[in-house]
């Protein structure tokens, strides 16, 4: 494995993201990782959803929760920058106002960049999770709770919108292919999520 994004955070100078080539798109595997998830999967996450740039709903069709500094350490401190798939679930906020619908709080699968989002050169370290599933309203400052399983790329550069979009789009089925699996479908119910509430 590469450096851990802990540690890349603590040097003055990023190294440069690859850019991303037509060649490894068509290279790209529809389905990654081991038939069962190996350390140092899986990597339990959980914090309240934090505000981004909000650029992922607008300019990319891929809205993401981001998750507090310290809500990102677990993974930061043993894995490198790039983009993961795993299970997320919103917590619906006791007595709070009822913008989630019994469906919206279910195990999902998702899809999770960590890094500097190199095409935009954020400034900062972010844990950015996409839940596949369409939420009817934003959920800032819910619950949220990861089960991180798997690794699916690297963080890369890119010359247009258009090709991080469609790498996300591959990134979203390849998660969906990877997950269905009998030794991941299995992180669905564990412990780590709030499964009394679900149906
Ligand atoms: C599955 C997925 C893959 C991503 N891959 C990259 C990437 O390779 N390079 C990059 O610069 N940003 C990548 N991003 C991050 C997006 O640039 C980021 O989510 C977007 O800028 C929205 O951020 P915001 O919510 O802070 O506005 C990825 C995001 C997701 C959800």
């Amino acid at each position: 494995m590469g450096e851990t994004a802990a540690i890349v955070a603590t040097q003055d100078v990023r190294p440069p993201a690859p850019i991303r080539t037509d060649e490894f798109r068509t290279i790209r595997p529809q389905i990654v990782g081991p038939e069962a998830p190996e350390p140092p999967f899986p990597i339990a996450l959980h914090g309240p959803v934090q505000r981004g740039f909000g650029r992922g709903g607008k300019d990319l069709g891929c809205p993401t929760a981001n998750l507090p500094d310290e809500s990102i350490t677990p993974i930061s401190t043993v894995a490198k920058t790039g983009v993961y798939y795993g299970y997320a679930q919103v917590i619906p906020p006791k007595g709070g106002k009822p913008v989630l619908r019994p469906e919206d709080t279910k195990v999902l699968p998702m899809v999770m960049s960590l890094g500097w989002n190199p095409f935009y050169k954020n400034e900062r370290l972010t844990a950015e999770i996409h839940i596949l599933h369409e939420f009817q309203s934003d959920f800032y400052g819910v619950e949220m709770k990861g089960l991180v399983l798997g690794y699916i790329r690297p963080e890369l550069d890119y010359t247009s919108r258009d090709a991080l979009i469609d790498d996300i789009n591959v990134d979203k089925l390849v998660a969906l292919n990877s997950l269905d699996r009998s030794e991941y479908r299995k992180f669905e119910k564990d412990p780590h999520f709030d499964l009394g509430i679900m149906d």
